[in-house]
Order: C-alpha cells, then sequence, then structure tokens
C-alpha cells in the first residue's frame, strides 16, 4: 500500500503563503500563543493543501479542507479532503510531518532527543509487555503506537497501552490491537529529520513508503 510521507524543517523555510489558508486554518493558527506553534499550524495546513492539491490536480488555495471526527462526527481530528487522499499530521520541535494515502493513514513524529520516556514507560506499555532497553526504544514504541491510534482516529482516548508493536528493533508491525484485533494495520518506520517518526496505514498489505521533500513542495506554491 502506498503512502506518502512529506517533512518539513520550519526552520529556514523564511515567508510562506499564508494567504492561501482559508478562515478556519487561519483562526487555528492565530489560537496558539507561541509564535513557533502558530508557526507550525500554517506550515501544517499549506502543507495538507500542497499535498491534496497534487493529488487533486488543483491549487493549493482552492483545495477545501474539513474536519470530520470519526468518533463524534465534530469539526476536529485530522483534516479531510472531500475526493482527496487521506492525511494525518504531526508536528514537534519545528517539524511538521504529513502523512497521505488512499487508506486511513497516521503518523506521529517526536523529537529524536526526547529524554523523558523512562517517565512515560507507565503509560506507554501493558502489563507483560517487554520494556524497552533504553529511551530510543521507548521512542520508537511511542511512535508506533500514537501511529496506529490516529490511523484508527481513536486518537488518546484509547490507552496507549491497548496496542501493543513489535520490539524497537524489529521491523515495525502492530502485535495487537486491543480496540479491534482484527483491523488490518501496516506499519512502518520513517526517517525524519531530527525526529523519530512511524506511519500506519489500515490496510492488509505491506506499506511502501514515499518521501517528498516538503519544502520543495511549499517553495512551489
Ligand atoms: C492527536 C493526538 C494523538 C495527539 O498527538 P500529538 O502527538 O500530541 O500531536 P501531533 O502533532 O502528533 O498530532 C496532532 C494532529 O493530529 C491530528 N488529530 C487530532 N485528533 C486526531 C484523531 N483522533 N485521530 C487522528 N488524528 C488526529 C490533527 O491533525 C492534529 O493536528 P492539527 O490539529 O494541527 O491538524 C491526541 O491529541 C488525540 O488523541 N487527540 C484527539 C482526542 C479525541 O479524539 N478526542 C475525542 C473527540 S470526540
Amino acid at each position: 500500500m502506498a503512502v506518502d510521507v512529506v517533512a518539513v524543517r520550519t526552520a529556514g523555510l523564511g515567508s510562506v503563503p499564508e494567504h492561501l489558508l482559508g478562515p478556519v486554518e487561519r483562526a487555528r493558527a492565530d489560537g496558539y500563543r507561541r509564535a513557533e506553534d502558530r508557526r507550525l499550524s500554517v506550515v501544517a495546513s499549506l502543507l495538507v493543501r500542497a499535498v491534496a492539491g497534487r493529488t487533486l490536480g488543483i491549487a493549493p488555495g482552492v483545495v477545501a479542507v474539513e474536519r470530520r471526527c470519526p468518533r463524534c462526527g465534530g469539526p476536529h481530528g485530522a483534516p479531510y479532503v472531500d475526493g482527496g487522499p487521506l492525511l494525518s499530521v504531526s508536528h514537534c520541535a519545528g517539524l511538521v510531518v504529513v502523512a497521505a494515502s488512499g487508506l486511513p493513514v497516521g503518523v506521529d513524529a517526536e523529537p529524536a532527543d526526547r529524554r523523558d520516556m523512562s517517565d512515560v514507560a507507565g503509560i506507554l506499555l501493558g502489563e507483560g509487555e517487554p520494556v524497552p532497553a533504553d529511551d530510543a526504544g521507548l521512542l520508537r514504541t511511542w511512535v508506533r503506537k500514537e501511529a496506529v491510534l490516529k490511523a484508527t482516529g481513536l486518537g488518546l482516548t484509547v490507552d496507549l497501552t491497548a496496542v501493543r508493536v513489535s520490539a524497537p528493533d524489529d521491523p515495525a508491525a502492530v502485535v495487537h490491537h486491543g480496540p479491534d484485533p482484527g483491523l488490518p494495520i501496516a506499519l512502518a518506520d520513517v526517517a525524519l529529520p531530527g525526529a523519530v517518526g512511524a506511519v500506519a496505514v489500515l490496510s492488509d498489505s505491506p506499506l511502501e513508503v514515499r518521501t517528498l521533500d516538503g519544502t520543495a513542495l511549499l517553495a512551489g506554491l
């Protein structure tokens, strides 16, 4: 199953065409107090428009982006573009990542230098689940699980312990998905600049991850 992963670091990006954003995206961005968080939101919205517009063959400025929570139908959750690819967004520490696929997709990224991982082991690992040897292993386990929960749309309404994934040094795979054990979920690790990433797609085929240069995509807007 093909999945596109587009990453961009906001540092050094220069000015971006904010005028392409719709009023809802602009209001979301303006809701952030810290300038760097606003910037991440703006860049994520532009990247979503660029990725969906590219697939649909239309200009990014006319892409109609909605939010439709699969749980409650409310206007929140992952961005959704009617007729376009299914999308997922993650942002952290100056990095924006957008994943797009033909089936429900989830992407997660965490800074590679995140050092509080032993503190989160308690909420990450279920009873009897092998404990990764170090912070890097915990981080890898974290992003794999969050990618899965974002692909299903459940997000953190479900405990991370409800999902089990393969050991950090083994190829990425879902070992058990508590909320719906029969659901086919393909998982892959993603190499990102300065971050650890994973992408999941609700598919029974292995993932063919294509990485695209987000900076070049934004430059073309
Ligand atoms: C999304 C979530 C897992 C957090 O991820 P995080 O590591 O803190 O942040 P990330 O940057 O990786 O991801 C945030 C993005 O996930 C997406 N997202 C939010 N909720 C999502 C969900 N339920 N499923 C998939 N993606 C979701 C959004 O695109 C969001 O970014 P945006 O709002 O700027 O577009 C967590 O905040 C969450 O579960 N939120 C939803 C809770 C929920 O569903 N509540 C019930 C509503 S009825």
